[in-house]
């Protein structure tokens, strides 16, 4: 059996910081009113040109280094994110190019919980053997899909990316239990009507289908009535207890969801990773964010068991025992063991041009290949029916 084993990690936000005072220049609101309803101060906001590509590229480009690897070290992206640069293609596949990478990607959608159904995915192609090494990303600039003038929704969300590197290990580590759920009956409580249902029209736009709306009240229901239960049942599938978890990161939607879910649980808050004051609701980025953030402040060491726990559009909702491992010093022999990252770069380089040429010399063997096969139907053809022999 093979595990993921997290061995590097980073995040990216914009520079931009857009506090409540801010806020209340802007609409009827009040710095008391979202500090007390929502726990947040202030979040971070992308200016034009920065995209959740542009996030995405720093945030692994600063796991990468993290882990001590290079892009060309990568076999799959997956990216979560429900604010991609372009409906098409994908934004994984902007990411895969613009960070230089040579392998598969594919984005995720699930909403703000969108990294830990990604985080599940990753272990699984791990698990399998099918791939060693996988940049998992969740990044947001969902700024764009708010309507400034909308109090409910615009309090609420930020910029940002977070990423980790998982990588295949005996040691069992990473994702050690998880439960993944949807209950697409309440997709109207959270959601932009924009898509092929409602596409650009001049009318879709006049509705403003192209911002998130959301039910706050039923949202806030769903999520008190899941966190707690969808964390319990992911620590019971693991074998522990709630007394051998060192650290819950929840989705950071809101602080009073958050406490009441560590109440349920029987959870003391010490053990509750928040920083929704920063940074707001960055939806699918706000895990690996919060995650990068703990590690960072020493509130992850090696071998701690972490329960990560997200919620939102779908409806759906998703959560992860994960222990938590440090990079193992990678398993190289002859000449992959380069010691240098010049080296490295330059074998990196070397594998693309060498990909490159076989990619061209199969294709040049297509019009033989061709020719081939259409003397071999006319020699079928002149045997008889034309059946193979
Ligand atoms: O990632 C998942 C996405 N979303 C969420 O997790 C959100 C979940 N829901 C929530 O966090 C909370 O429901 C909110 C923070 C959105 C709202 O808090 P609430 O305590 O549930 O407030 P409410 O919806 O019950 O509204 C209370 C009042 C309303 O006024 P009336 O109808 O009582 O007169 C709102 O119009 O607060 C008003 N209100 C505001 N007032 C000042 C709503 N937004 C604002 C605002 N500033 N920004």
């Amino acid at each position: 059996m093979l595990y993921g084993r997290i061995i590097g990690w980073g995040k990216a936000v914009p520079d931009k910081i857009v506090t409540n005072a801010d806020l209340e220049k802007m609409v009827d609101t009040s710095d008391e009113w979202i500090v007390t309803r929502t726990g947040i101060r202030e979040r971070r906001i992308a200016p034009e040109g920065v995209n959740t590509s542009t996030l995405s590229v720093l945030a692994a480009q600063a796991a990468l280094t993290q882990a001590g690897l290079i892009p060309a070290d990568i076999d799959l992206i997956i990216v979560a994110s429900s604010s991609p640069d372009h409906l098409l293609p994908a934004v994984s596949s902007e990411i895969q190019h613009q960070l230089g990478a040579n392998c598969g990607a594919f984005t995720l959608v699930a909403g703000c919980t969108g990294f830990v159904y990604s985080l599940v995915t990753a272990q699984q192609f791990i698990a399998t053997g099918a791939y060693r090494t996988i940049l998992v990303i969740g990044a947001e600039v969902i700024s764009r899909n708010i309507d400034w003038t909308d109090r409910n929704t615009c309090v609420l969300f930020g910029d940002g990316a977070g990423a980790v590197v998982m990588q295949a290990s005996e040691e069992p580590t990473g994702v050690l239990s998880f439960e993944l759920g949807s209950d697409g009956s309440g997709a109207e409580h959270l959601m932009m009507p924009l898509g092929i249902a409602h596409p650009a029209t001049h009318d879709a736009v006049d509705k403003k289908y192209q911002y998130i709306r959301m039910n706050g009240r039923e949202v806030f229901k769903f999520a008190t009535r899941t966190l707690a239960r969808s964390a319990a049942e992911t620590i019971g599938r693991s074998g522990l207890s709630i007394h051998d978890i060192d650290l819950m990161i929840p989705h950071q939607a809101n602080a009073r969801i958050i406490e009441l879910a560590a109440r349920q649980l029987g959870l003391p808050l010490e053990k509750v990773f928040v920083n929704i004051d920063k940074y707001g609701n960055t939806s699918a980025a706000s895990i690996p964010i919060a995650l990068t953030e703990a590690i960072e402040q020493g509130r992850v060491k090696e071998g701690d068991k972490l329960v990560l726990v997200g919620f939102g559009a779908g409806l759906t909702w998703a959560s992860a025992v994960v222990q938590f491992g440090l990079a193992e010093k990678p398993v190289m022999t002859g000449w992959r063991a380069a010691p240098t990252r010049t080296v490295r770069a330059a074998q990196n380089k070397i594998s693309v041009v060498a990909r490159t040429a076989s990619m061209r010399a199969s294709l040049m063997l297509v019009p033989l290949y061709t020719r081939v096969s259409r003397k071999q139907r006319s020699e079928e053809k002149s045997n008889g029916n034309g059946q193979s022999k």
